[in-house]
């Protein structure tokens, strides 16, 4: 089991440094270069986060693979190669920029490949295997750890580019759930290195889903958590993208703590102050300390016009029944 892993570590390191070099030196990643190129990535980025180009045929890995001795029959467990349907292999990532994707220790565990143009699916991942398992990952953690611990916090965005194009303008407190299910396994991760963070998802019906979802799984880890809303509905790459770092660090300071942002958000949904309490009382009894609880029980009672002891009261109601 553990040497099948670091077998499974040297491919992946092989194959990442073999797509890398492609997209540094080939000229048949000139393509991708220019995209990186208009999307803002730095020479220099392309080095930090080993960024690769898998090129369009159909058997350029293999036959890298081929020529190292490298196992294939692993090659095709990793999910590198597929089998086609009368057992012939070929590459699975093709004509895609490529993310190598670490584990926390700094292996690579697996690749995420984005298509240059705006074909389906945008994103292809490596399969779940027994290396590479998406949920209990947070990209560009190996690299940002040590900004987390000294920042004091980490800011959860969605996807690859987020967390690059933050790194490249200074914000290095950042790691992205791949998606925007977070699971709880990632916010276990993640408590390793802090309990306090700011969710950063996208601006749109997705993103605040997510960030509410998200909310509430922290809270029950035991995070502080705070949501930003990002203007335009735009994404953190975007934003960052045109307004830079500086502005980006004043829009997480205005990030809102999470019973103001699920008030804000339940409020938009229309209801009666009653609903709007019920929805945040898991919350209020989710606090980890009294301090912050008699806080939050001000908040929402100022925020729905109740007295402070009806809030304190349903709440009581709800700890002795919390399934109602
Ligand atoms: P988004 O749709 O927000 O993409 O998905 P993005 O990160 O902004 O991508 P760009 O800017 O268009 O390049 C957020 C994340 O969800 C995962 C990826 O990790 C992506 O970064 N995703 C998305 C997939 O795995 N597959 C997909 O087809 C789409
Ligand atoms: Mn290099
Ligand atoms: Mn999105
Ligand atoms: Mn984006
Ligand atoms: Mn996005």
């Amino acid at each position: 089991r553990a040497w099948l892993e670091e077998q499974a570590w040297e491919i992946n390191a092989m194959v990442r440094d073999f797509y890398h070099h492609f997209l540094i030196h080939r000229p048949e990643a000139e393509e991708a270069r220019s995209y990186l190129e208009r999307r803002g990535v730095s020479r220099h980025t392309r080095e930090i986060f080993q960024l690769g180009y898998a090129p369009p045929g159909w058997d350029t890995l293999l036959q890298f693979l081929a020529s190292r001795n490298c196992s294939l029959h692993r090659a095709v467990d990793l999910g590198l190669l597929t089998r086609g349907e009368r057992g012939k292999l070929y590459d699975r990532f093709r004509n895609r920029l490529i993310f190598p994707i670490y584990n926390a220790q700094g292996r690579v565990v697996g690749f995420g490949g984005r298509v240059l143009d705006d074909s389906q699916p945008k994103y292809l991942n490596s399969p779940e295997s027994s290396i590479f398992n998406k949920g209990k990952l947070l990209f560009g953690l190996h690299l940002t750890r040590a900004a987390i611990r000294e920042k004091g916090y980490a800011i959860i965005m969605e996807g690859y580019m987020d967390v690059i194009t933050a790194y490249q303008h200074g914000v290095r407190n950042v790691v992205a759930s791949l998606g925007t299910s977070l699971t709880a396994e990632q916010g276990h991760l993640l408590s390793r290195y802090t309990r306090d963070v700011v969710i950063a998802y996208d601006a749109d019906t997705a993103g605040v889903a997510a960030s509410i979802r998200g909310l509430d799984l922290l809270q029950q880890i035991g995070f502080r958590v705070r949501v930003v809303t990002i203007p335009e509905g735009k994404d953190p790459d975007e934003y960052i993208r045109q307004h830079g770092g500086e502005k980006w660090q004043q829009l997480v300071e205005t990030a809102a703590p999470l019973l103001d942002y699920k008030l804000n958000q339940a409020a938009k949904n229309g209801g009666s102050s009653a609903s709007l309490l019920a929805q945040v009382l898991p919350n209020l009894a989710a606090m980890p300390g009294e301090a912050e609880r008699e806080e939050g029980i001000r908040r929402v009672a100022a925020r729905l016009s109740l007295s402070w002891e009806a809030v304190r009261d349903a709440l009581r109601r709800f700890n002795k029944n919390p399934g109602r």
